[in-house]
């Protein structure tokens, strides 16, 4: 052999890091409506929303039917909708991800998140499982604030959400129609849940050094979404069933068996909790909560509230029909792309 050249080279592994909510935004990122009028609607006051909180560029939507934007984005599988949280170990930012009762996660995908640079963004995994969906961003979101850690957390809470509506019973609005989106369904009343919130929180205090009192509790209702049961119709309140089964391409179920007795649950009111954070500004989903006169709507105003209180400005989009219906929103209709330039390592 002549003439050959040998030189030395070391190669390094890239990291494969998720966005996590302190970046500052880019572009926010939607699913065209493709002709599709409630999708439209959507779309029409997520970019209004957009334009009021300060984010220039425009809209960027894929031309896809599938309107769900938040997993397809980062390219995780559906039930494993991910937030990063910032802990004291974790300057890239930390992936939270949902698991039900012993099930977690893919091992595909779990164990690639666990072994990058020894669980750099190490998963947390929160109990998703008495949610019909099953995803942890219905519960859960991280906002900024002006504390040590850079974040608090904006938790899911029945609590206040109850406590507007008994005020506004004791107010003698207790036969005002519980929901004002129009066209109205059927009123709904009782039946209200919440298991498995408080565990969450208690997780994310002993995982971050904040405080109880630095929770921003989001007024928020969980309904069932039908009888306990077996089989598909025990999951959605449409009996669409979609995930019990495995994927074509070799990926799990998205459920685990049903326990007998326990109904699974999903928002009642459209839920801000689910909504998507552009620095101090944050898109969430209107809740059409009962009207007591034309200047003051129960729960949106609890909700706006509880944003503001936070130091956040909350914009609020109606995604009633486009995703509410379907089991999710803002959030999961939404992704962002972000600016990832920060020197993280620098702080390992
Ligand atoms: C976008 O926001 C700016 C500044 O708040 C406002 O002047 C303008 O009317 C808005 N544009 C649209 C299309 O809403
Ligand atoms: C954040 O808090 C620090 C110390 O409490 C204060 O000095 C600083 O002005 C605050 N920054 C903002 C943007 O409020
Ligand atoms: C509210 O949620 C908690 C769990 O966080 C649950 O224990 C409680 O039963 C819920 N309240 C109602 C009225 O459903
Ligand atoms: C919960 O709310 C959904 C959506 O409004 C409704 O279809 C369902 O019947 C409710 N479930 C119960 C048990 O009231
Ligand atoms: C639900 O279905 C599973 C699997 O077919 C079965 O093992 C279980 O006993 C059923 N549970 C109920 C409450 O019917
Ligand atoms: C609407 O109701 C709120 C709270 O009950 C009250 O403070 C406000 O004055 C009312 N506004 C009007 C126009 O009646």
């Amino acid at each position: 052999m002549t003439g050959a050249l040998w030189r030395m080279t070391s190669l390094r592994v890239a990291l494969v890091l998720t966005h996590q909510q302190l970046q500052r935004v880019d572009r926010l990122v939607s699913v065209a409506d493709n002709g599709n009028p409630i999708q439209n609607i959507f779309l029409a006051e997520l970019d209004a929303a957009r334009n009021a909180s300060g984010l220039w560029s425009p809209l960027f939507l894929f031309c896809d039917t599938d309107i769900w934007a938040h997993p397809s984005s980062i390219a995780f599988a559906r039930s494993t909708l991910v937030e990063a949280l910032r802990g004291k170990a974790y300057p890239a930012g930390r992936v939270i991800m949902g698991k039900h009762h012993d099930l977690l996660p893919s091992e595909g995908m779990l164990g690639f998140l666990q072994s990058q640079w020894d669980g750099i963004q190490d998963p947390l995994n929160l109990e998703t499982a008495w949610l019909a969906i099953g995803h942890v961003d219905e519960f859960v979101q991280l906002l900024p604030k002006n504390n040590s850690l850079g974040f608090t957390i904006g938790d899911a809470d029945n609590k206040s959400a109850l406590e507007v509506l008994r005020k506004a019973e004791k107010g003698g609005r207790g036969s005002t129609r519980a929901r004002s989106n129009d066209p109205p369904p059927s009123d709904q009343t009782g039946g209200f849940g919440g298991l498995g919130q408080d565990d969450s929180t208690t997780i994310h205090l002993e995982e971050t050094s904040l405080a109880e009192s630095e929770i921003v509790r989001v007024p928020t209702l969980f309904n069932a979404t039908t009888p306990s049961g077996n089989g598909s119709d025990a999951y959605t309140a449409g009996g669409t069933g979609f995930g019990l089964d495995w994927g074509e391409d070799g990926t799990p179920s998205r459920f685990g068996p049903v326990i007998p007795g326990i109904s699974l649950t999903g928002a009642f009111y459209p839920a801000a909790i689910n909504d998507i954070v552009l620095g101090q500004s944050d898109i969430g989903a209107r809740a059409f909560g009962l009207v007591t006169n034309s200047t003051v709507i129960i729960i949106q105003e609890a909700v706006e509230d509880g944003y503001c209180n936070a130091g956040i400005k909350g914009y609020f989009v109606n995604d009633y029909y486009s995703h509410h219906t379907g089991g999710g929103e803002v959030h999961c209709g939404t992704s962002t792309l972000r600016d990832m330039s920060a020197r993280w390592w620098a702080k390992l």
